[in-house]
């Protein structure tokens, strides 16, 4: 199939433009850098001795995507284009909701004008909240405390209406947990901008010398030693889940969460970051961070039954290759 990957020169998509071209489909990338490189569309040829198109556009201008598809013929598209810190979003909600928003509204309108059938959206486990993990596709979404994560749950409800309207656009709508780690190469990887608001971006950042030390956001949460549990995913295993996805889309509207089912805590994470490369990391318990919940990992009962996926890559692979990817990167 020939798919259009929008943000994918970003984290994510970098690494999915790589599975998609390795299951044999092709790839045109959308993207506007304003996250990301341009050089990762030549890392992503590099790795796969495969050609990528690539557009320089904003998808969330309705002209310029109307323009990419009238002059090419996609298969499928798997939207990834967004703005993504939590705490930025609070400070530039019109920017969130106009990003964010616009880009879904104006990429469904042209799957439908252009007959194109298959959509997988990027959306993430904070449209669950406070929930009781672990966390289930059928559970009630609980409102999210930032204009990021209504983002998303908004551009939930927008494409099930416009699937529900349109018997020909079908969506799959992938709950994406806490993505780290790279490709195995070195090549391509998370390229954090500011200061990281991630953890693992964060241990890397402090592992340089960027930042002296971690701090920890509270040890005193109900959890096995205290500090904030999520469910880490290696972002190859992520990635490969969306080829699965966008291969096995039916009809209507599928939600599925992409995680490992796995919780670990903030501590954990970094012993395990230690012990991978060898190295220490100093960190100090500071008070918690507002918006901040215990626990979040997911139930994959359903990715692993209906697009027979399963997350393989274990904690230390996904340390080892984050860290493998900081030290070969430069600016
Ligand atoms: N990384 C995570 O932890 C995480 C978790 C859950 C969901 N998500 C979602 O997954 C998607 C990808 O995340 P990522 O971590 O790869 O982020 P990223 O910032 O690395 O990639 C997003 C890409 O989209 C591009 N972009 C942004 N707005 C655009 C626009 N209007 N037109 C064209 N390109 C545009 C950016 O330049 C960037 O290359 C996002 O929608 C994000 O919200 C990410």
């Amino acid at each position: 199939m020939n798919i259009l990957v929008t943000g994918g020169t970003g984290y994510i998509g970098s690494h999915t433009c790589v599975s998609l071209l390795e299951a044999g489909h092709s790839v045109v990338i959308a993207d506007n850098l304003s996250n990301s490189r341009k050089e990762t569309v030549n890392k992503i040829k590099e790795i796969t001795n495969r050609d990528v198109l690539f557009h320089e556009i904003d998808v969330s201008n309705k002209d310029q995507v109307k323009k990419l598809f009238s002059n090419n013929k996609f298969d499928g598209v798997i939207h990834f284009a967004g703005y993504k810190a939590v705490g930025e979003s609070l400070d530039l909600p019109i920017s969130y909701y106009s990003n964010n928003l616009f880009s879904t509204i104006f990429l469904a309108e042209a799957c439908i004008n252009y007959g194109v059938r298959r959509f997988v959206f990027s959306s993430s486990a904070t449209v669950y909240g406070d929930n009781q993990a672990p966390f289930k596709e059928t559970m009630k979404l609980l409102p999210t405390t930032n204009p990021y994560g209504s983002t998303k749950e908004m551009s939930e409800r927008i494409l099930t209406d416009v699937a529900k309207a349109n018997s020909s656009f079908s969506v799959s709508i992938l709950r994406y947990f806490n993505p780290i780690g790279a490709h195995q190469s070195g090549l391509i990887g998370e390229i954090p901008k500011g200061h990281p608001n991630n953890l693992m971006p964060y241990i890397t950042n402090v592992a340089k010398g960027k930042f002296d030390k971690l701090f920890v956001f509270g040890n005193d949460y109900s959890t096995l030693d205290g500090t904030g549990v999520r469910d880490y995913i290696h972002v190859m295993d992520l990635a490969e889940g969306h080829v699965k996805a966008l291969e096995s889309i039916d009809s209507g509207v599928e939600v599925f969460n992409l995680g490992t089912g796995q919780g670990t805590s903030v501590l954990q994470l970094l012993k395990a970051f230690e012990q991978a490369n060898g190295l220490e990391i100093p960190y100090e318990i500071v008070e918690r961070r507002p918006g901040d919940i215990a626990t979040c990992f997911a139930d994959t009962t359903k990715a692993e039954k209906h697009l027979c996926w399963k997350a393989k890559r274990g904690i230390f692979e996904m340390c080892r290759d984050a860290w493998r990817f900081e030290t070969q990167y430069t600016d």
